[in-house]
């Protein structure tokens, strides 16, 4: 599977936000990553379905739209509509997981499972048919620059073990601390695609640092 780069808005310049989501697709990004906190499930907030509703006609990237928020069902429908192409939600956002994932999916949207550091690899097995990508956490969400959390290395290879026995197309996805240091490392425990949030747009070459965390020429 070719790696996949998506760089987390949360960490661009928001007085330029059309600018910076031009940029990036301009410097070679995939996907693009879009943190949604509510400050109750996250001790943070960011923003919601208006901001990606404005972004959407700005770009062809798909958005990978992550629901740190609880309860994350009451706003599936909104997020889509606004223009999100993945929603990955936390196990831990609501009682009914399963069901989750079917209403991400009647909505015509990937669906998405996102553990948390603490959080068991054995909560996706039984709905891994439901399931588009899994989003493994290397740092507690709610904040952009922190420092990746070495212990997931073990846990994204118990996931890789899980994709490949279900023979599913599923995308595996880490997200927290990524930079040309720590992807490689991923990419040997068996993840796939990036989030990469201070890496990239604190970056001076978008292109060279997108790049870095794919693996190429950094
Ligand atoms: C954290 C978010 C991340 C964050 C990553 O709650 O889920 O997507 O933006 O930022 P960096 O890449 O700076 O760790
Ligand atoms: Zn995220």
């Amino acid at each position: 599977m070719p790696i996949l780069v998506a760089p987390s808005l949360l960490a661009a310049d928001f007085t330029r936000l059309a600018e910076e989501v031009a940029a990036v697709e301009q410097a070679g990004a995939d996907w693009l990553h879009l943190d949604v906190m509510d400050g109750h499930f996250v001790p943070n907030i960011s923003f919601g379905p208006v901001v990606v509703r404005a972004l959407r006609p700005l770009t062809k990237m798909p958005f990978d739209v992550h629901l740190m928020i609880a309860p994350a069902d009451p706003y599936l429908a909104a997020f889509a509509d606004a223009g999100a192409d993945h929603l990955l939600v936390h196990p831990e956002a609501g009682p009914h997981l399963h069901r989750t994932l079917q209403a991400i999916a009647a909505l015509g949207c990937k669906a998405g499972v996102v553990l948390n550091p603490a959080t068991p690899v054995a909560h996706v097995a039984p709905v891994l048919d439901l399931v588009d990508i899994v989003l493994v956490m290397s740092v507690n969400p709610g904040f952009g620059g922190q420092k990746f959390l070495d212990s997931q290395l073990a846990r994204i290879a118990d996931v890789r073990a899980l994709i490949d026995a279900s023979g599913r197309d599923i995308r595996l996805e880490v997200d927290g601390g990524i930079d040309a240091a720590t992807a490689p490392r991923c990419i040997e425990a068996g993840a796939d695609t990036f989030v990469a949030g201070t890496a990239v747009f604190h970056a001076a070459d978008y292109r060279q640092a997108i790049e870095g965390v794919r693996g190429g020429a950094a």
